[in-house]
C-alpha cells in the first residue's frame, strides 16, 4: 500500500467530492444514499458521527444532509490522512458551502494516530477507507473511540466489481505508458537530470511505441496522452518552456491518478487475498451485527457493507 498520500492530496485539492467521479456528479447517490441515510436515521438526533478516512467528506456531508433534513442534531467530524480542507470543496460546490461549514474536518491525520478522546463516538462510519489503514490498530482505535452500543458502519471495495475490472485496465494502460518511459523522461528533465533536447527525443521514443500501443487499444487515456505528447515534442524549444508549468501539471495528474489506482486496486487485492480481513474488529472487542452487498443502479455491486456493535460490557 502507498504510505505517501500525496496522490490524495493531490486529488482532493482538485475539488472532487467522492473518489468514484466518473460515476456520480456529485456525492454519491441511490443506493449508496439509501443506505447511510437508513444507518444515520438509527443514531440518536443529538449523536455524534466519526467519518473514518473522509476523503473530501462524502459520507459526512450526508449525513449532515440527513440530519438537516430530518430535524436532527448530528455533530460530524471527519477524519483523513491526506491534506483536506473545506476550502477545497468550494471549487466544484460552492452550493454546498452551508453544509460543508457544519463538517469538524481533521486532515493530515492518520486514524491509527487520532487523538480525539475515548467513548465518545455514537457512531462511526468509512466508505472504501477503512480498508486503507492498518487493521490491528484502526480497529483498536474503533473500539476505544466508539460509545458503548455505539456502531461501526463502513462500506468496502468488493472485490470483481465492474469498478475494479475498469480500474485493472486503466492500470495496465498505465503500466504500458510507464514502460514506454514517459514519466521517467518527464522526471529527468524536471528534476534537472537531463536537457531539454535528451528529453524530447526520448519523448519521440516513447511516443512511437505508444503510437504502436494505440493501433491495437485504442483507449481515451492513450489518445489524451498521444495529443499531448504530439504537442511536446512538435512545438519549438520557447513555446514549451512558455507552458512548461501546464507540462508539469499534466504529468503530476497522471502520475497522481496511476498512484491512485495502484493504491485502490492494491487495497482490493489485499482483501481479496484475506477475506475474513474484518474479523480484525471482533478482536478488538466489536460484534459484527450484519453484512452484505450494496448494489449501485440496481446491478453493479458497489461494495460490501459490514455493521458492528460495541457492546456496553466489553
Ligand atoms: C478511496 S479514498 C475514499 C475517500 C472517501 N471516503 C470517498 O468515498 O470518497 C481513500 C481515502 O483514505 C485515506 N487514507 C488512506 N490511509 C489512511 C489512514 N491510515 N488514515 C486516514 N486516512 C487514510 C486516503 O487519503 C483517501 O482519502
Amino acid at each position: 500500500m502507498n504510505k505517501n498520500l500525496t496522490h490524495w492530496s493531490n486529488y482532493w485539492k482538485d475539488g472532487n467530492l467522492t473518489s468514484l467521479p466518473q460515476d456520480f456528479l456529485e456525492n454519491y447517490d441511490g443506493e449508496i444514499e439509501k443506505f447511510w441515510n437508513n444507518t444515520f436515521s438509527k443514531v440518536p438526533v443529538n449523536g455524534q458521527v466519526l467519518d473514518l478516512c473522509t476523503g473530501n467528506g462524502a459520507i459526512a456531508l450526508l449525513a449532515v444532509a440527513y440530519s438537516e433534513n430530518n430535524e436532527a442534531n448530528l455533530k460530524v467530524t471527519a477524519v483523513d490522512a491526506a491534506k483536506v480542507k473545506i476550502a477545497n470543496l468550494s471549487i466544484k460546490h460552492a452550493h454546498l458551502n452551508d453544509y460543508f461549514q457544519k463538517i469538524n474536518l481533521i486532515s493530515d491525520c492518520r486514524v491509527e494516530e487520532i487523538q480525539l478522546a475515548s467513548n465518545s463516538f455514537d457512531i462511526i462510519t468509512s466508505q472504501y477507507g477503512i480498508e486503507y489503514c492498518d487493521w490491528e490498530l484502526s480497529a483498536k482505535q474503533v473500539a476505544r473511540l466508539l460509545k458503548p452500543d455505539g456502531q461501526l458502519v463502513f462500506i468496502s471495495h468488493a472485490n470483481s466489481t465492474d469498478i475494479m475490472t475498469y480500474m485493472i485496465q486503466e492500470q495496465n494502460e498505465y503500466n504500458a505508458i510507464k514502460e514506454a518511459g514517459l514519466f521517467t523522461a518527464l522526471a529527468r528533465y524536471f528534476d534537472k537530470n537531463s536537457s531539454y533536447k535528451e528529453m524530447n527525443r526520448a519523448l519521440k521514443k516513447t511516443q512511437k511505441v505508444l503510437i504502436k500501443i494505440y493501433q491495437q487499444n485504442k483507449s481515451i487515456l492513450l489518445k489524451g496522452l498521444l495529443d499531448f505528447l504530439h504537442y511536446i515534442v512538435s512545438v519549438d524549444k520557447k513555446v514549451f518552456l512558455a507552458n512548461e508549468n501546464k507540462v508539469l501539471s499534466f504529468y503530476h495528474q497522471h502520475l497522481f491518478a496511476f498512484a491512485r489506482l495502484e493504491d485502490v486496486i492494491g487495497v482490493s487485492l489485499k482483501i481479496k487475498h484475506s477475506p475474513n480481513w474484518y474479523l480484525a474488529f471482533e478482536k478488538s472487542g466489536l460484534k459484527l451485527e450484519d453484512s452484505g452487498e450494496v448494489l449501485q443502479s440496481g446491478v453493479h455491486k458497489a461494495g460490501i457493507y459490514y455493521k458492528f456493535l460495541k457492546p456496553s460490557k466489553t
